[in-house]
């Protein structure tokens, strides 16, 4: 009994981590990103097992008040600024903008506001 549990979770593990490899291979980049050709390592600063960091955007798009004058700049016609006007605080990048698959409004679990995250 014991040992056909045993050999049970050694079977498991290997199909974990063949399943890992499997997606990491799938795994596709959207945007400007892929068109840049940014290297995984720069989002994944902790290592492949975990998702890209916020410190890992930040490495190239500076800091939360750069982000929030870019999106004034470009869109000074939003009522409010996803980057900032929230009372959430500074939120993780990777709350709202995806980068494997579709980006969400955090906020729009609660409010309507019509922004789209790319
Ligand atoms: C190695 C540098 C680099 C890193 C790291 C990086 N970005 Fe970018 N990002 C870019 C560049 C370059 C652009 C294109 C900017 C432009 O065209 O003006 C871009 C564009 C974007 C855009 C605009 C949508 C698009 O696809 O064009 C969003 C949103 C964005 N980045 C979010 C993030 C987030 C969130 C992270 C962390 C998970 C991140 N970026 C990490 C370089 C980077
Ligand atoms: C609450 C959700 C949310 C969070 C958190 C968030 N963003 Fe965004 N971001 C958005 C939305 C929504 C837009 C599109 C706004 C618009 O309509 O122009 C956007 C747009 C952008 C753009 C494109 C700006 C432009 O006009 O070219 C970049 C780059 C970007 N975000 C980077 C970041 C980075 C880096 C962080 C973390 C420091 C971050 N965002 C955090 C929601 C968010
Ligand atoms: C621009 C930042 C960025 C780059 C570049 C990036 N990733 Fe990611 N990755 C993330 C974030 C953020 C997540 C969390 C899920 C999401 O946002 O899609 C993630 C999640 C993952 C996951 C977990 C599975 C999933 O879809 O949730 C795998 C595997 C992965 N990335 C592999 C890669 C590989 C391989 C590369 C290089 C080809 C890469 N990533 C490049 C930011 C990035
Ligand atoms: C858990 C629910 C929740 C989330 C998530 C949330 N909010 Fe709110 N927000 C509220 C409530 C409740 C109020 C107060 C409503 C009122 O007084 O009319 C409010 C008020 C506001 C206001 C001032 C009133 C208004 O509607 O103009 C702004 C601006 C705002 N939120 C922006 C944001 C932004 C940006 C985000 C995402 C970064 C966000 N909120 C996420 C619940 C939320």
């Amino acid at each position: 009994m014991k040992k056909s549990l045993r050999l049970l979770s050694a079977v498991a593990v290997i199909a974990s981590s063949a399943l890992l490899a499997f997606n990491a291979n799938a795994v596709q980049l959207r945007g400007s990103h892929k068109e840049n050709h940014v290297a995984c390592k720069s989002c994944h600063t902790q290592g492949m097992q975990h998702a890209g960091t916020t410190e890992g955007c930040l490495s190239c798009h500076q800091s939360y008040d750069a982000v929030r004058a870019l999106t004034e700049k470009n869109h000074p016609d939003l009522e409010v600024n996803p980057h900032m006007d929230g009372h959430l605080g500074e939120l993780d990048c990777t709350d709202c903008h995806h980068m494997h698959k579709a980006s969400e409004v955090v906020c729009n679990e609660c409010h309507q506001f019509d922004f789209v995250a790319p």
